[in-house]
């Protein structure tokens, strides 16, 4: 036994509106058909017009926070539940402004005090980036107690005629809690597997509004600050990359793949789920899917998948869970654990 980040809260939030995959083909040229069987999105979320990436992010703290307290309240495992937070990191490719980072903002209408915050940026990775971040400060005996959440409005970055990201992207926020605890408890980050690779770095891009772009004088070429993705070569890195992670922490964990009761992969496409759970040689009900119902949240898809497993019973306490993502950069991530009892509380939507 040795000393290690547990699970211990978990949140999540999504904004009102619900754009229907019949709603976008009134204004684009595409289909409920074309996306569903392409994709597997049904519909998705989107921010109101004047809502921010750090509104979805507290929301989703707070839903957290009060899981953790509740939690802790019941576990009676002698964890204080009034334990303070000390440490928020926040995952996320869509901050409010480009700078100062989103998570101090955050953090301070949470009521969490001078706690360090920082934004961490890994696109669809950024979950899994910043759980390993938060897990290995904790570990590290830096905090002992962090609010980890992925929060993304892709819907303000998209170009509104783009047809394939309008009909993949949307928006939200998912969170844990993780407080310092023992390797050998339920809830135990028990090992992590990430990558990188700056080669694809053109394949999921905003182009502007970043030094390379503003470095030169004047305006951004047209329709640059928009974000854009090569599909084709993105789904056959994320099949590939998701897979050898998720095999190589595997090994280091001591799982094998069919031991695993739950991936929780990045939710960018029903296909490459399942492509990668062909790789892995996993049964359908081995893979969660919620992207019907939000699309691809980003650095919120893998927490607000767990939530809604959680809610849906599919995930269990006990449960063998293995969480794998992947994005631009490109980079690539798994984590593993055993799911804990959790108080989660009603989703908020
Ligand atoms: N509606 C209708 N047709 C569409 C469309 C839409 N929303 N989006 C794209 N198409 C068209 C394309 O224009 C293309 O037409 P063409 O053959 O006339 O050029 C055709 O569908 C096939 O395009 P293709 O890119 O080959 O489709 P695909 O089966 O590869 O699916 C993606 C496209 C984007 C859904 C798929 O490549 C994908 O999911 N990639 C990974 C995306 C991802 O996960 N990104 C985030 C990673 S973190």
């Amino acid at each position: 036994m040795s000393r290690a980040a547990v699970l211990c809260g978990l949140g999540g939030s999504l904004p009102e509106r619900i754009v229907s995959n019949e709603e976008l083909a009134e204004q684009l040229d595409t289909s409920d058909r074309w996306i569903r069987t392409r994709t597997g999105i049904g519909q998705r979320h989107v921010v109101a017009p004047g809502q921010s990436t750090s509104d979805l992010a507290v929301a989703a703290g707070a839903q957290a926070l009060a899981s953790a307290r509740a939690t802790a309240g019941r576990a009676d495992d002698g964890v204080d539940p009034v334990d303070p937070v000390d440490l928020v990191v926040l995952a996320t490719s869509t901050p409010d402004r480009p700078c100062p980072a989103t998570a101090p903002d955050v953090a301070h209408r949470l009521g969490l005090g001078h706690v360090p915050s920082f934004d961490v940026s890994a696109v669809c990775t950024g979950f899994v980036y910043a759980l390993a971040t938060a897990a290995s400060m904790i570990t590290a005996g830096i905090a002992g107690r962090a609010l980890v959440i992925g929060a993304d409005t892709f819907s303000t970055i998209l170009d509104p005629a783009d047809r394939t990201t309008r009909a993949i992207f949307g928006d939200g926020a998912g969170a844990v809690v993780l407080r310092a605890g023992d390797s050998g408890e339920p809830g135990a980050l028990l090992g992590f597997d990430l990558g990188s690779d700056g080669s694809g770095a053109d394949l999921i891009t905003v182009r502007a509004g970043g030094s390379r772009q503003r470095s030169v004088p004047g305006p951004a070429a047209e329709g640059e600050e928009f974000f854009t993705m090569d599909g084709r070569p993105v789904f056959t890195r994320a099949v590939l990359d998701m897979s050898r992670s998720s095999q190589s922490l595997l090994e280091r964990v001591g799982w094998s793949a069919a031991e695993v009761d739950k991936v929780v992969a990045h939710q960018a496409n029903i296909r490459i789920l399942n492509a990668v759970g062909e790789q892995l040689g996993l049964e359908e009900k081995q893979i969660v899917a919620n992207l019907d119902r939000v699309g691809n949240t980003v650095a919120a898809s893998i927490p607000l998948a767990l939530r809604d497993a959680v809610a849906g019973g599919e995930l269990q306490p006990g449960h063998r869970v293995l969480l794998t993502g992947f994005g631009g950069g490109l980079t690539w991530g798994s984590a593993a654990l055993v799911w804990p009892e959790l108080e989660t509380g009603r989703p908020h939507r």
